[in-house]
């Protein structure tokens, strides 16, 4: 029987997989964080889509059925490829050499997030915070114009907007904000510090300076919910200037959706064994993985190393 991989280039996919396992306990995890190659967001597609790529192949070898890419920064650069390159190459081999039939399927983190956008904002006007390789793919832009959105009839008919904060037809305005410092100060345990804030408020000043009609933020990268407290600290100011401001993780969304997929799609539910376990591997030292995961999560854990 077969279980859900849950990848991140680190500690962010652990707010998904949380949330995945709070919606879904009965079936049995497998937790990757490529943490050794982590941040993925500064670097070039080549490089996301070999590393996330290594990670699909490691987690499939593994008796994985369904792998949810748990970092916005994989799901821009690397999902598309894999489902239209490599799956279907993937999938061949599995029914060649398996005597039962076995299929894998791997789901981002980015749609059922941007479907959750039109039914938030009243404004129309919404940024997202994201890694520089998830803002300079545009995937959030692109999966935000299939969206329909009216500000005065919700979330059906069909507006237009551009990508740059510039309206067309008075639909969504779409502010892209890189946040290249957040992801390195979760990796390295400093979030929670006082240093933290500095970052914080540059890029959520960068982003309202640009728009300041923002009144919805996308956490578009799932390491972010990490900094949730300060964020919303910082946007308290804002509030305080009559600004009421969002923000949206995408824990909840991923965990909703998925389960949608797994009622929708028996072909991959019924090869899923259900003992409510959970394991997570880490590319970097374990214990110190163990220990960090431990505390994002509230409760012990205990990882293993794993070379990719
Ligand atoms: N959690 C990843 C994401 O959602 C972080 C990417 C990184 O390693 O920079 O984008």
């Amino acid at each position: 029987m077969a279980k859900i991989g849950i990848f991140d280039s680190g500690y962010g996919g652990l707010t998904i997989l949380e949330a995945i396992r709070k919606q879904l306990p009965e079936y049995d995890y497998l937790y990757l964080g490529d943490n050794a190659r982590a941040p993925y967001g500064t670097h070039s597609f080549d490089v996301i889509y070999r590393y996330t790529l290594e990670a699909v192949n490691y987690l499939i070898d593994h008796d994985c059925a369904l792998i949810i890419l748990a970092c916005n920064t994989a799901s821009a650069k690397a999902l598309r490829t894999i489902q239209q390159k490599d799956l279907p190459e993937i999938n061949h081999q599995l029914q060649i050499t398996n005597h039962q039939s076995r299929r894998v399927n791997v789901l981002g983190v980015i749609r059922p997030t941007v479907e959750a956008v039109p039914t938030i904002t009243k404004t129309g006007h919404v940024g997202i915070l994201a890694t520089p390789a998830t803002v300079s793919s545009e995937s959030y832009v692109l999966e935000l114009e299939k969206i329909s959105y009216s500000p005065q009839d919700g979330p059906t008919a069909k507006r237009s907007y551009s990508a740059n904060g510039l309206t067309a037809e008075g639909g969504l305005v779409v502010t892209q904000q890189a946040c290249p410092m957040w992801v390195p100060l979760i990796e390295s345990g400093e979030h929670l510090n006082d240093g933290a804030d500095y970052f914080v408020d540059k890029y959520l000043t960068e982003i309202l300076a640009k728009d300041p009609q923002i009144d919805t933020l996308v956490l578009g990268c799932t390491h972010y919910p990490l900094l949730l407290e300060k964020i919303n600290r910082n946007l308290e100011m804002s509030r305080s200037r009559g600004l009421e401001i969002k923000t949206i993780a995408q824990g909840s969304l991923v965990a909703a959706s998925l389960a949608d997929y797994l009622a929708r799609h028996p072909e991959y539910r019924d090869q899923l064994s259900l003992n409510g376990t959970c394991h997570y591997l880490t590319t970097e030292n374990a214990d110190r993985f163990s220990q960090s995961a431990s505390l994002f999560l509230n409760s012990p854990i205990l990882a293993s190393h794993i070379d990719l």
